[in-house]
């Protein structure tokens, strides 16, 4: 984790807007000396930070580089709790398993753990997720909602509505959800969210939330059994994005909705998160790991499991399975 200097200095930058920032007043304000601010300085320059440095005037960031590292995401994030504690490694095996660790030592909620790339990037149904360095989002945040553990598959949709809205508001793009975690544009998968659980019997201890979305990958990028299902943010927008805006914005859209979901229940997240959804109304086959259900998808539940009505008229309620929308690939 970083020197809690610098992240009182991005604050600083971050608040002053684009505005020169004093030398002495960040020293002030960083309870340091002068000398030391400039070390800071260097430092965030070595990381690919563009600042510029006027006498009288002071410093100020003109260019944050498009890494994910605790400083670029830190500089611009409007959050109280989430992703205010960083765990950054450039390359990791999967964050999701470096995120359960830190949740069974007692990590702050909102911990955020993001890395460049992932070596065993992990995906449900014991599924590998292919995670190349600098080219996309691989993060895992983690919760502590004083719930019980039924209420856990909630979070997936409401996750899922975050990510939605952050690729709206960032990108300008009209992703979908296939339930219930997959991001699609265009029919085609951008974002896979897995959601995972330390629980007691009656009492969820830690929600872990792991977030994988192609942002920079060109289509020859994804190894060829992807090629047909994947895109990326920047195939679909026909230009490089920058991923910590993203990070960013789904942060503080989880956090968003992590409140209203502890004041009002699931049903406002339902809502949205219906609004966002494909499969529903359309011809559907699920297949689950104790067999496959083909049938009409007709809603899902109040507790975001999936209603399926087949051609007998039988209603089934699917908890964990792989759609796949009739006339769809
Ligand atoms: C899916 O199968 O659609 C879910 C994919 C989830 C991938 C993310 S990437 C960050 C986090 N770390 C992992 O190992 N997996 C999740």
């Amino acid at each position: 984790m970083e020197s809690p200097i610098r992240k009182k200095m991005l604050q600083a930058f971050s608040e002053s807007d684009g505005e020169f920032v004093s030398g002495q007043a960040l020293a002030d304000f960083l309870g340091c000396t002068r000398t030391a601010v400039w070390k800071h300085i260097e430092e965030l320059r070595r990381e690919g930070f563009e600042l510029e440095a006027v006498r009288r005037k002071g410093y100020r960031i003109l260019h944050a580089p498009d890494k994910v590292t605790e400083n670029e995401i830190r500089y611009g994030l409007n959050t109280k709790n989430l992703g205010q504690t960083i765990y950054y490694q450039e390359s990791i095996d999967s964050t999701q398993k470096k995120a359960h660790q830190l949740a069974y030592d007692n990590c702050p909620e909102g911990t955020l753990v993001i890395a460049e790339e992932q070596t065993s990037g992990r995906g449900r149904m014991t599924r590998s997720w292919h995670s190349p360095k600098y080219s996309g989002i691989w993060m895992s945040i983690i919760l502590r909602p004083n719930l019980p553990p039924q209420q856990a598959p909630q979070f997936t949709l409401l996750a899922a509505v975050a990510v939605v809205q952050a690729l709206e508001e960032v990108c300008g793009l009209n992703p979908e959800i296939k339930w219930p975690n997959d991001i699609l544009i265009n029919g085609k998968k951008v974002t896979g969210i897995l959601t995972e659980l330390q629980a007691e019997s009656d009492k969820i201890n830690s929600i872990i939330i792991g977030i994988g979305m192609n942002v920079n990958s060109k289509q020859e990028d994804f190894p060829e059994e992807l090629q047909k299902i994947a895109t990326s943010v920047a195939i679909e927008k026909g230009k490089i994005v920058s991923r910590s805006s993203i990070i960013q914005k789904i942060l503080e859209k989880l956090e968003l909705y992590y409140h209203l979901y502890m004041e009002k229940g699931f049903g406002p997240i339902k809502l949205l998160w219906e609004g966002y959804a494909i499969s529903i109304g359309r011809e559907i086959i699920a297949r689950t790991i104790t067999g496959t259900i083909e049938g009409k998808a007709i809603g899902i539940t109040n507790d975001g499991v999936l209603k399926i009505e087949d051609s007998s008229g039988r209603i089934h309620e699917i908890y964990s399975a792989d759609i796949e929308i009739q006339g769809n690939s």
